[in-house]
């Protein structure tokens, strides 16, 4: 059993991203202190959901405090947050728990702090070590704090990640391949690199439907990413998801609760659960949320019970993108015949193959949605 936790605030909104995330003028008058106060009702709400719904009492494994910008509140939130889950839950001893930080919202005493709540993990949004791409992606940190704020969090005695963007428009192969050094340089446990996906709605994509900015271009991406998953490799970073790479032992075991299909309880404006084959959703404004949950109801907004082809569906397109792979038994009579020219196309590993697995091969993984639609099909 993991949660998460979102927590649905920024001081800018970056330019390419649509999470669900509010700067203070969009927030219609929910402050910090009244979300905290409102999640911890969540959190009290969600044990007469259990009890009503015969969902058994099972410790978190793993917690993830995701947003938006989770380090806006105060390390002091965090420790009041896992007392209500942990006396709703149970946590398990030696849990992982997760947080999210962009790298200026974060000081050697507040990471203390975030150890000293209980936290173990921290994520940071480096996104890149360029000050050109940083400006385009329009983060607001300084990239030469980097260094800073990993060693303070492993002077804290925190585990340590960063996230990367590749392919953001006109950054080039030398700038990336840059961030990737840096990020190797900063020795963390693990690193994930996502390719920039362009959403409809955001900033970005209007200022590439305005010409201002080249479209992103899939071949740069793809070199980007070999070139990423090589360098990562030659340093003793492993790829154990087609976007994650860590150091053996240090994989984000909350990552790998999702691509289980393990169970999961979201907490927070917008969160999505995932309980039994139960998926729910919650009422994505911040000020809806609380509404509702000051009206006593569940901030749930809607449900739906996946049958046993969507779940079979779901783990088939997780399971494909890790490194174990997926039983070869798993698959479809015709997903099974498929995997011979899967070999032959350099997609899927046959000595894996042979030994009853599908694993994806580097270049199988940069092709990983066509993998599935061929052994899904
Ligand atoms: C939503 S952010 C939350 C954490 C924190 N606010 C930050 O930005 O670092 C989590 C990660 O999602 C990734 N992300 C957000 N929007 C993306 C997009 N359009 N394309 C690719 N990655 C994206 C970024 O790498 C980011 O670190
Ligand atoms: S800081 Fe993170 S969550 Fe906030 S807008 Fe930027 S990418 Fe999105």
């Amino acid at each position: 059993m993991a949660a998460y936790v979102h927590v649905p605030f920024c001081t800018v909104r970056c330019g390419y991203c649509d999470f669900n995330t509010y700067t203070s003028a969009e927030l219609r008058g929910v402050t910090r202190q009244s979300f905290i106060d409102d999640l911890c009702s969540e959190i009290q709400f969600s044990a007469g959901v259990m009890t009503d719904s015969q969902i058994p009492v099972r410790a978190l494994s793993s917690i993830f405090f995701g947003g938006g910008t989770p380090t806006l509140l105060e390390p002091a939130a965090f420790a009041r947050i896992l007392d209500d889950l942990r006396s709703v839950h149970g946590i398990e001893t030696g849990a992982e728990i997760t947080i999210e930080a962009n790298p200026d919202t974060v000081t050697p005493t507040v990471l203390q702090d975030l150890a000293s709540a209980g936290v173990t993990r921290v994520s940071f949004g480096m996104q890149s070590a360029v000050p050109r791409v940083l400006a385009l992606l329009d983060r607001s940190h300084d990239a030469t704090r980097m260094p800073e704020v990993v060693e303070a969090a492993r002077a804290a005695g925190l585990s340590t990640s960063v996230d990367l963007i590749y392919g953001t428009p006109t950054e080039t192969i030398d700038e990336w391949m840059c961030s990737v050094d840096a990020a190797l340089a900063l020795g963390t446990d693990h690193i994930s690199a996502y390719s920039l996906i362009v959403e409809e709605g955001t900033a970005m994509a209007r200022r590439i439907s305005r010409g201002e900015l080249p479209d992103v271009d899939d071949d740069t991406h793809a070199e980007m990413y070999d070139r990423a998953d090589e360098a990562f490799a030659a340093a003793g970073l492993e790829w154990y998801e087609v976007s994650n790479w860590s150091v053996p032992g240090k994989e984000s075991r909350h990552n790998q609760a999702y691509w289980r299909s393990d169970d999961w309880w979201g907490y927070g404006p917008g969160a999505h659960s995932h309980i039994g084959g139960v998926r729910w959703w919650n009422a994505k404004h911040p000020a809806a949320y609380a509404e509702r949950l000051a009206g006593g109801e569940s901030p749930a907004l809607g449900r739906e019970i996946l049958d046993d082809d969507q779940r079979h569906f779901e783990r088939i397109l997780l399971q494909s993108r890790v490194r174990a792979g997926i039983d070869l038994a798993e698959l479809g009579e015709s997903g099974r015949h498929e995997v011979a020219g899967l070999i032959a196309d350099g997609l899927v590993e046959g000595a894996a193959a042979i030994a009853g697995r599908l694993v994806m091969t580097r270049r199988g993984r940069l092709l990983a949605d066509a993998v599935v639609r061929r052994i899904t099909d």
